[in-house]
């Protein structure tokens, strides 16, 4: 169990070929607890049993040993250096198998023997509830059939991604362009396995970054960090020429101001000012009210406030921002009046709520780097204009699920116009990278005109990565 234990906890900082990087899944289970528990599961203690007319195993110091055979085996199984030793694996699913074919003996006299208790034939295995994966991959890995379905298409997909599709091509060589500013990859590069497929995902998700960058690069403008930037900011300084890549803009939504006085102005509705709590990089947002607004009426917006971005500790009301107690009510900066729930969701419904600039986090050379908002960085984000957007309406269930009473009606609302342009161009690109693919695989084994695309196993749709079988999924 501690050996268990250990593996698991182990695997936490393993970053590098884990199927955790793949997608972010909750609650996703360690693959050395899943292979421990599925082999412990597979395999019959061989202590002597008797009963309902069988007999069972061997003497009390025999069963003992081959139990220590049994342990010694999910010792090994556990460790993360062993997840492809086939030497290891080859040992547990042999004990699987010798387990299988006693357990068939046992029941050979069962009505449907013939069916349910086939030596040559392991039992299948489902997971209806697979999400991440871990116990299907790990039973398939184990040498089982396995299935995995869930209710949530994002399993499913990890699933796929995971268990159905890296068999279809297992031990199939690249064909995908080799990115232009790399060398060319040599032939006698061990393409065993999925390694083959992974380069080609590889190859070609350089290729649609390429082309992303190519069409939608300019809405990502790099900020160049002057002087004028630094000068009161002692921690921009060794960056005053360099150009930095944005990771995140930060916005305030925005309504007019409930006070007949500012009624014109935009004022913002946040929650937090605090950018960065983590001691000793702590950074926060201080709105600055302009001295010059003696007549707010008839000033320009963006002469009323400003957003500036301060480093070092932050006063202890920038924690709450000028949100006022639970729920939707806010504290106008200007006039210091409330502003209600019920002013926020008639402007929102009135398609009056607005966004304001408030702070941009770029890269820096130690972590994260935040920078006061730019007018241009305004425009850039403004000139988006998405040419379609998902309009299927959301659920409206208020006291669970807000954005409808922001005047958000469609999933789409719910992203920025900037986001639209980005998330269609990469679903576009995922059309033409198979169109690609399909072109470049013709190309490469310059096919006659029957020939088509097939996956490894004729087209069957089944493959193995070593020992494995095919893996469907139902969803
Ligand atoms: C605890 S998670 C499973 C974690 C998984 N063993 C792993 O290692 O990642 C439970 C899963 O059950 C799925 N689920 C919940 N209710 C379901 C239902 N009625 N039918 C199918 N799947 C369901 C959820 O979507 C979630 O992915």
């Amino acid at each position: 169990m501690d050996d268990i234990n250990v593996a698991a906890a182990r695997e936490k900082s393993i970053r590098h070929g884990h199927p955790s990087t793949l997608h972010l899944w909750w609650a996703r289970r360690p693959l050395a607890a899943a292979r421990a528990v599925l082999f412990a599961q597979m395999v019959n203690d061989p202590g002597f049993q008797q009963g309902e007319g069988f007999k069972y195993g061997v003497n009390k110091r025999e069963a003992e040993a081959k139990r220590e055979t049994l342990f010694q085996i999910i010792r090994e199984l556990v460790l993360w250096e062993n997840t492809n030793n086939e030497e290891v694996l080859g040992r547990a699913r042999a004990a699987i198998w010798e387990s299988w074919r006693e357990t068939c003996q046992l029941n050979r006299k069962h009505p449907d023997a013939a069916e349910l208790f086939n030596p040559e034939k392991l039992p299948a295995f489902h997971d209806p509830f697979a999400g991440g994966g871990a116990i299907p991959l790990e039973a398939q890995r184990l040498g089982l059939e396995a299935y995995a379905s869930d209710l949530n298409p994002v399993a499913v997909m990890i699933n796929k991604a995971m268990i159905e599709i890296p068999p279809k091509f297992a031990g199939r060589v690249p064909i995908g362009p080799v990115p232009a500013d790399e060398k060319q990859t040599k032939m006698a590069e061990d393409w065993s396995g999925a390694r083959g497929l992974a380069e080609d995902v590889r190859r070609y998700g350089h290729w649609m970054r390429e082309q992303a960058f190519e069409r939608i690069g300019h809405l990502y403008p790099q900020v160049e960090v002057t002087a004028a930037m630094a000068q009161d900011r002692a921690d921009l300084k060794p960056y005053v020429g360099d150009k930095l890549t944005v990771i995140a803009w930060l916005w305030a939504r925005t309504v007019k101001s409930p006070n007949p006085a500012f009624s014109h102005v935009d004022v913002p509705l946040v929650s937090s000012f605090v950018l960065s709590s983590k001691a000793g990089k702590e950074a926060w947002v201080k709105p600055v009210i302009s001295p010059s607004r003696p007549s707010p009426a008839g000033g320009r917006e963006e002469e009323v406030y400003r957003f500036v971005v301060r480093v070092g500790k932050p006063p202890a009301a920038a924690k709450d921002g000028n949100k006022l107690g639970r729920g939707a009510n806010f504290n106008c900066l200007l006039s210091n009046t409330p502003i209600q729930p019920k002013h926020i969701y008639s402007e929102a419904k009135a398609g009056r709520m607005g966004q304001r600039l408030m702070a941009v986090v770029a890269e820096g050379k130690n972590g994260r780097v935040y920078l006061d908002p730019m007018a241009e960085m305004e425009t850039v984000a403004n000139s988006a204009k998405p040419t379609w957007k998902p309009d299927v309406l959301m659920p409206e269930n208020p006291r669970w699920f807000s954005p409808p009473a922001y005047g958000m009606d469609s999933y789409g609302d719910l992203f920025t116009p900037r986001q639209l342009v980005a998330l269609t161009t990469f679903s576009d690109l995922v059309q033409e990278a198979r169109t690609k693919v399909i072109a470049d695989y013709k190309q490469a084994h310059n096919p006659s005109p029957s020939s088509s695309l097939h996956p490894a196993g004729g087209g069957s749709g089944r493959g193995n990565l070593g020992n494995p079988p095919q893996s469907p999924l139902i969803c």
